[in-house]
């Protein structure tokens, strides 16, 4: 799998403002990593192909440059939301926009604690562009998180690494803890643990400013997200089997793999070892034996693990409807604010497939087993649709279409090559 989209993200931007040179293999092949390459190096930062691997020469964390033009985004939330919390000390101006989809998503989530620490920020009415004004002395803060995101997470404590004092983020659902482990892997001490408050999984997660980043060899896992696609169509299509090596097994994103396998569907993880603070292991996917149930009628996802499965769960919509049973999602209204409306664009392609779903302000009920039939898939340009409905169309009996299928180079432009190669006609 082509390198993890979160990790590549924060590799670039630490690597960015690192002393010294960083190479990073397997950085993602992704468009949204890439307009993270781009913007950095609006920002002055020097960045080289050296065979398989990116060289950046970090300008350290006092040496960004203030850009000539608006930073480009395009479709990538996690560049917009990181990027804002590395810009807001900085002692220029920028301008951080995107495309339609990114400027109509909520950034309200990260100005407010922007603000907190003495930002200045305007935006048009909590969306991108953000005109960031920025300024040296913003003050470390103590913030608990509103909506369960890492991106916001990430955001602060970017933003608390060039303030004195100790900026710390409590988070009363679990998210992805990408940002932690790679600030650690830069020379970071980043303080992780329990929160002293009610709740089972409040987690703080502190830094200490103004920190130092040295430069890194990074080598960045096999993407599990992109990997979800692969590992569903082989558990679903009988007859499969699968390895799938080198990819990233953070437990704060495999808790859809544990799903599956609730579900009864063969996926077995080994050889578990870290590379750079991340957990790293094989994927063995069996095809199924006899028709997929389970005890539940229909499953339920939902409550506090959602964040650790929200890009999955359109995906685990499809699956679902092959399962006796169903499923319901819940407690994921996240979803209507992705790249897509989630819920309605997974809902609506689900039915035109032929299977019965009934839609919820925060999620959606499935009906299984469904016999779907080949349709013609508007994903709204969304890459996550447009692959879980790849995975839809070979289950489906019949031809499947997918309109703007380029849309996955978002995440993953290899998807339909790699799928092609693994596919027996
Ligand atoms: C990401 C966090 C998630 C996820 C996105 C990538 C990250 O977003 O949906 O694809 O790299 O931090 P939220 O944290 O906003 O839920």
């Amino acid at each position: 799998m082509p390198g993890d989209k979160s990790i590549s993200h924060r590799a670039a931007m630490f690597a960015a403002l690192a002393e010294g040179t960083s190479s990073i293999t397997n950085f993602s092949t992704s468009a949204d990593c890439a307009a993270t390459l781009s913007c950095l190096k609006q920002l002055g930062v020097s960045i080289e192909r050296e065979n398989e691997n990116l060289l950046i020469i970090g300008v350290g964390s006092d040496g960004l440059q203030a850009p000539q033009a608006p930073l480009e985004c395009g479709n990538s939330g996690t560049t917009m939301r990181l990027l804002a919390g590395i810009l807001a000390g900085q002692d220029f101006n920028s301008t951080l926009t995107g495309d339609e989809s990114l400027r109509s998503r909520p950034m309200q989530r990260i100005i407010e604690p922007l603000q907190m620490m003495g930002a200045r920020i305007s935006s048009d009415g909590g969306r991108a562009p953000l005109l960031i004004h920025g300024h040296k002395g913003l003050d470390a803060i103590s913030y608990e998180l509103l909506v369960a995101s890492a991106q916001v997470k990430s955001c602060i404590l970017l933003a608390g690494l060039s303030v004195g004092g100790r900026t710390e983020v409590i988070e009363n659902q679990i998210t992805r803890d990408h940002t932690e482990r790679v600030l650690s892997s830069f020379g970071v001490e980043v303080e992780t643990g329990e929160a002293e408050r009610e709740g089972e999984n409040a987690r703080v997660a502190a830094v200490n400013g103004p920190a130092r980043l040295t430069a890194q060899r990074v080598s960045i896992p096999g993407d599990i997200s992109s990997a979800a696609y692969f590992i569903a169509a082989a558990a679903l299509i009988p007859g499969s089997s699968l390895d799938i090596s080198d990819v990233g097994v953070n437990p704060t994103r495999v808790v859809f793999l544990e799903r599956l396998q609730a579900l009864g569907l063969e996926i077995v993880v080994t050889n578990g070892r870290e590379v750079n603070h991340e957990p790293v292991g094989i994927i063995r996917v069996e095809g199924p034996r006899k028709q997929l149930r389970t005890p539940e009628l229909p499953v339920t996802i939902g409550g506090l693990v959602v964040p650790q499965l929200i890009d999955e769960l359109p995906l685990l919509a499809v699956v679902g409807s092959q399962i006796e049973g169903g499923i319901e999602i819940r407690d994921a209204a996240e979803l209507r604010v992705k790249e897509s409306d989630r819920i309605a664009a997974t809902a609506q392609n689900l039915r035109a497939m032929g299977a019965v779903v009934e839609e919820f302000a925060d999620g959606l009920r499935v009906a299984g087993p469904a016999r779907l039939r080949g349709a013609k898939i508007d994903p709204r340009g969304d890459h996550r649709i447009a692959m879980a409905f790849t995975v839809g169309g070979l289950v489906a009996e019949g031809e499947t279409e997918i309109s703007d299928p380029d849309c996955v180079a978002v995440s993953f432009p290899e998807f339909f090559g790699l799928l092609e190669s693994v596919v027996e006609r």
